[in-house]
């Protein structure tokens, strides 16, 4: 079955990216001159997703302003004979049929993908974390669809992350299927040292049936004091198998420091405008560290 609908959702506080998220929404953070959740829409377009639902909370206007046209903006453009520029603009109003829902209280994922509900109805689909950019050839979405649609289960992005940094996200318990693929019959979010069963962790998206809208219905609150996405895809797991694929692509996380800053330096010393300057700064300034 085609995957054509996906959610984003973007309604989380955005805590550990203060105080920039906090009148903007951290999902509207740029990378050199494109916000965060603008790239996910482009991948979840170029991976054949034709509606997409973006689950936001109070202060998050902006998002939906983003992805609306501008007139005013769009006729100084054209006046100033900046086709280019104006091209672009009417582009980005353009890129996919996008409507929105407000999560009303910030009690976790789980809770967010649950006000997708009606938007999905009963056919499979896609989920990209608002703050999780994902940059390469072949859209990370689009081979976790394609999973999908072979194999007939739930499927997420894997990758082996460190020891360290696991214990902050979620750990599977894999089986190697071939090549990329694996099987998961376990997970477990936010793992103590002795709970991890692997260094695989989901990062940024799944493609999900919409089974786990009843099973979320019935999930508790878990760590954090929020109801957990990862779960709802235990049970999943349990019951019968989710598949893991370890994608190709670079993933930069938009909901920390550091991760916003190496997406703008790699995204920006490959930048049509400013890639040379930005090369030739940071030899000059490495050689003073
Ligand atoms: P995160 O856990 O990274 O987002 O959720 P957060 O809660 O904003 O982060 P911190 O810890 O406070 O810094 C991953 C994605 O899920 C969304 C977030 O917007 C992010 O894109 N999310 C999270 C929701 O939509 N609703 C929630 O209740 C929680």
């Amino acid at each position: 079955m085609k995957i054509k609908k996906a959610v984003i959702p973007a309604a989380g506080l955005g805590t550990r990216v203060l105080p920039a998220s906090k009148a903007m929404p951290k999902e509207m953070i740029p990378i050199v001159d494109k916000p965060a959740i603008q790239y996910i829409v482009e991948e979840a377009v170029k991976s054949g997703i034709e509606d997409i639902l973006v689950i936001t909370s109070r202060g998050k206007a902006i998002v939906e302003d983003h992805f609306d046209r501008s007139p005013e903006l769009e006729e100084r453009l054209l006046k100033s004979g900046k086709i280019e520029a104006y091209n672009d603009l009417r582009k980005i109003a353009e890129l996919a049929n996008i409507t929105y829902v407000r999560q009303k209280e910030t009690k976790g994922l789980g809770h967010a993908i649950m006000c997708a509900r009606s938007f999905v109805g009963d056919e499979p689909f896609a989920v990209l974390y608002g703050d999780d950019v994902i940059l390469g050839e072949n859209p990370t979405c689009r081979q976790l669809c394609s999973a999908y649609e072979q194999y007939g289960l739930g499927t997420v992005g894997i990758k082996e992350v460190s020891k360290e940094d696991i214990q902050k996200y979620s750990s599977m318990k894999v089986e190697h299927l071939k090549n990329n693929l694996y099987k998961i019959s376990d997970m477990i979010e936010k793992p103590k040292p002795e709970e991890i069963m692997s260094l695989f962790s989901i990062l940024g998206r799944c493609v999900l049936p919409s089974k786990i809208f009843a099973i979320l219905e019935n999930t508790p609150t878990g760590a954090g004091g929020e109801i957990q996405l990862t779960d709802a895809m235990k049970e999943l797991a349990h019951t019968e198998g989710i598949i893991g694929v370890d994608f190709d692509g670079t993933r930069y996380d938009m909901g920390n420091k550091l991760g916003i800053m190496k997406a703008a330096i790699e995204v920006g010393i490959t930048h049509k405008d400013i890639g040379d300057g930005l090369k030739e700064y940071i030899k000059n300034l490495a050689k003073t560290l």
